[in-house]
């Protein structure tokens, strides 16, 4: 089992979006089995909240529902995930600091790596934040993440031979 953690700051916005545009993706390409995939935030603002009204409502028009709970990202997941896969680059500097915390208890760190970095020939590797945008921020967080999540997965697909 691959298991992928997404991670922003809230974890009500954008890692809750990728997780789950990424949960469909694994689902139609017949991979639920294989691949397994959560959110977190680095920040503790949001802890037990649902998302973000507004990228739930941008989800629901494309057929999906963002039920997660939005959690802190905490040391076990240095163990329990495969892929620490951050939207920007504040969380992955978090990231990479818990991870220097972590490492003397555990067996080997996982891929730390910024989402759109996996995206070919991409100039702008950070999934900007939307909370104070507007609506068609909220859209276009649901297009850069849904791009890059086909480029992850194909990523994920060619590493571990699936
Ligand atoms: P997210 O967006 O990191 O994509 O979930 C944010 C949500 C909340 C805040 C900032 C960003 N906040 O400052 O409360």
């Amino acid at each position: 089992m691959v298991k992928v953690l997404f991670i922003c700051l809230g974890n009500i916005c954008r890692s809750p979006i990728a997780e789950e545009t990424f949960r469909q993706q694994v689902t139609e390409a017949g991979l639920a089995d294989a691949i397994q995939c959560d959110s977190a935030g680095t920040g503790n603002y949001h802890i037990g909240e649902l998302p973000d009204t507004r990228i739930r409502k941008v989800a629901q028009a494309k057929g999906l529902t963002l039920s997660h709970r939005a959690r802190q990202l905490a040391k076990a997941d240095f163990s329990d995930f495969d892929y620490l896969i951050a939207m920007d680059a504040n969380n992955l500097l978090h990231i990479e600091n818990l991870a220097r915390q972590t490492q003397s208890s555990v067996d080997s760190l996982p891929v730390i790596r910024l989402l759109r970095s996996y995206t070919p020939k991409e100039t702008q590797f950070e999934v900007p934040d939307p909370y104070y945008g507007t609506m068609e921020d909220f859209e276009q967080t649901y297009q850069i993440v849904n791009t890059a999540n086909l480029h992850l997965l194909a990523h994920i697909r060619a590493t571990h031979q699936l």
